[in-house]
């Protein structure tokens, strides 16, 4: 009997820049409906392995697979299944967000009509941009910008979504509703892949945390799990992120800046 693949599947993935090592073998499964989080100090990789799985990006070794389909060998199955957002989404400058999310909706060539009408003012709706009407992309502020490159995934409603940094650059408001949206896409069935510097985030909304460390996966698991790892029950994440990636304290790194020069 063929086993249910996983949603998302990291097999050894591998990139390189030259002399950077960006990521060394990095793999994991994540199974439908979980929210995955991904954490990691900046340039530990965590960009590189969300481009690699959507496909943006060719890995040097390894394979990407989203809900069983290879991403490079098997790509419109692959990306029929995806949404994904970039650390910086690209979103079309010259569009309103209306007709940015038509621009969408008719790229993934979803039916024109009633039913894509309601869900693009619903999704305007939630994320307080209806009545932004006859403004150009371009011109949005940089949370209103996160959030119509959210609402341009969710109009597809897709079963996978890779979120770099999802909640980045929004107001808690906003951040609180993109979590609450998340749990409850979860909930659906939707699996949730985000990476995040915001630990309360991935606390409060992950089931299972992986850390990232100059290229490598350094621990993968719940929270428990991560507890046991690092052999503390009272660990929080802060705890347990900067115990497991290296590092000076940082009352070390301030000594040494204000030391007195000789
Ligand atoms: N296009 C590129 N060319 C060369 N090096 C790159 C490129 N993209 C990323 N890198 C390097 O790969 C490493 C991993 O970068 P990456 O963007 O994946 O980190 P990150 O974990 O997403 O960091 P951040 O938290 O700052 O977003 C870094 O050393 C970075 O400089
Ligand atoms: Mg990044």
């Amino acid at each position: 009997m063929s086993q249910t693949p996983h949603a998302v599947e990291a097999r050894h993935l591998v990139k390189g820049y030259g002399v950077v090592r960006a990521v060394q073998d990095v793999s994991f499964q994540v199974p439908r409906g979980e929210i995955f989080g991904f954490l990691g100090a900046n340039g530990a990789g965590k960009t590189t392995t969300l481009r690699m799985l959507c496909g943006l990006i060719r890995p040097t070794a390894g394979t990407a697979l989203i809900d069983g389909f290879d991403v490079f060998a098997q790509p419109m199955e692959a990306k029929a299944r995806l949404g994904y957002l970039d650390e910086e989404p690209f979103i079309h400058p010259h569009l309103t967000g209306r007709e940015f999310l038509d621009y969408i909706a008719d790229l993934y060539r979803m039916p024109r009509g009633p039913e894509r009408h309601r869900r693009m003012e619903r999704l305007l709706g939630l994320f307080e941009l209806a009545d932004r009407d006859g403004e150009l992309v371009g011109a949005y502020s940089h949370g209103m910008k996160q959030k119509i490159g959210l609402a341009s995934l969710l109009i597809r409603e897709p079963s996978v979504l890779l979120l770099d940094e999802p909640t980045n650059g929004l107001d808690p408001r906003s951040a609180r509703l993109v979590k609450d949206l998340l749990e409850e896409l979860a909930t659906r069935g939707t699996t949730v892949l985000l990476s995040t510097h915001i630990l309360e985030v991935a606390q409060a909304l992950c089931r299972r945390i992986a850390i990232m460390d100059r290229g490598h996966l350094v621990a993968t698991g719940t929270m428990e799990e991560l507890r046991t790892q690092a052999g503390s029950a009272q660990a929080t994440l802060e705890d347990l992120f900067l115990r497991l990636t290296a590092g000076p304290e940082s009352s070390e790194l301030i000594e040494r800046l204000l030391a007195p020069q000789p």
